[in-house]
């Protein structure tokens, strides 16, 4: 099986990767942060060509305009690479005959219950959360296609900026760290997410399935949790209320 894994060089995407490769699943990498194959989900054009070369018996779409206020900032942008460039990817895997597993997010619900199940009606409110999912949708009109959401992604990956790297870093330089002591999530390990896409997958799962972390907990507690793991000091943590954020 050949895989084809667009947003290799992003959090979930390198994870991806890397798990491939112990499976012994033949993966290329595609994006727009030097993966070997070049392609930007904003140039829908461009993925024709890299589909001619990665041969894909199935794509994995981790790739996403994740920045939720630069998607406020310029929509447009936003639109073309969470919703556009994956209609083009779907279209392409359905003349190729190749399947789909589209990552997408809780940003698709508006958060004012939960937690949520894969049935559970949606009402993004935010650019970041409409776009993704207008891109679950187009992922979805491929028959078997799969996506998978998922909520507040970690891993230790120096590179990145999760939530724990932000920590890190914070601790490191003796920055002060404002964290939401009234946002519920279930922190999601990127290695973990990672091997439920590939067995998903590897099982022929298709639909929506919503694949988190098992423990609900507020952002202040999930940093308080990390803080104890490292062995920091929590006290360069102020928790707050989002509306004060
Ligand atoms: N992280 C989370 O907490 C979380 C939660 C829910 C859902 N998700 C979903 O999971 C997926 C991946 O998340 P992640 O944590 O791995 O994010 P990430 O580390 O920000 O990775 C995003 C990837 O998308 C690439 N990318 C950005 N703009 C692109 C474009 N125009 N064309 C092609 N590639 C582009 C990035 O390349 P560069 O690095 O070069 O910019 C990077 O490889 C996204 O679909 C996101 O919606 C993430």
């Amino acid at each position: 099986m050949r895989a084809l894994i667009i947003g290799s060089s992003g959090q979930i995407g390198g994870v991806l990767t890397g798990q491939c490769a112990s499976r012994n699943i033949a993966a290329s990498g595609a994006g727009i942060g030097g993966e070997e194959l070049r392609l930007d989900l904003a140039q829908p054009a461009a993925v024709k060509e890299v589909f001619a070369q990665a041969r894909p018996d199935i794509v994995f779409l981790c790739s996403a305009m994740t920045y939720v206020d630069g998607c406020e900032r310029d929509p447009e942008l936003a639109r073309r690479v969470n919703a556009l460039g994956p209609a083009a990817v779907a279209a392409e895997c359905r003349a190729r005959g190749a399947r789909l597993v589209y990552l997408s997010t809780e940003y698709v619900f508006d958060g004012q219950a939960g937690p949520y199940g894969e049935d559970d009606p949606v009402n993004p409110v935010s650019v970041y959360g409409r776009t993704k999912l207008e891109g679950e949708r187009a992922a979805l009109s491929l028959a078997g296609a799969l996506v998978i959401r998922t909520t507040v992604v970690y891993s230790y990956a120096p590179a990145a900026k999760n939530f724990i790297m932000q920590l890190i870093s914070n601790h490191r330089s003796g920055t002060a760290m404002r964290v939401p002591k009234d946002q519920l999530s279930n922190p999601t390990y990127a290695p973990a997410l990672a091997a439920a896409m590939l067995d998903l997958a590897l099982k022929g799962a298709c639909g929506v399935y919503n694949v988190v972390g098992p423990e609900v907990m507020d952002r202040y507690a999930f940093a308080l949790k990390a803080c104890s793991v490292f062995g920091f000091d929590p006290s360069f943590l102020e928790p707050r209320l989002t509306a004060e954020l």
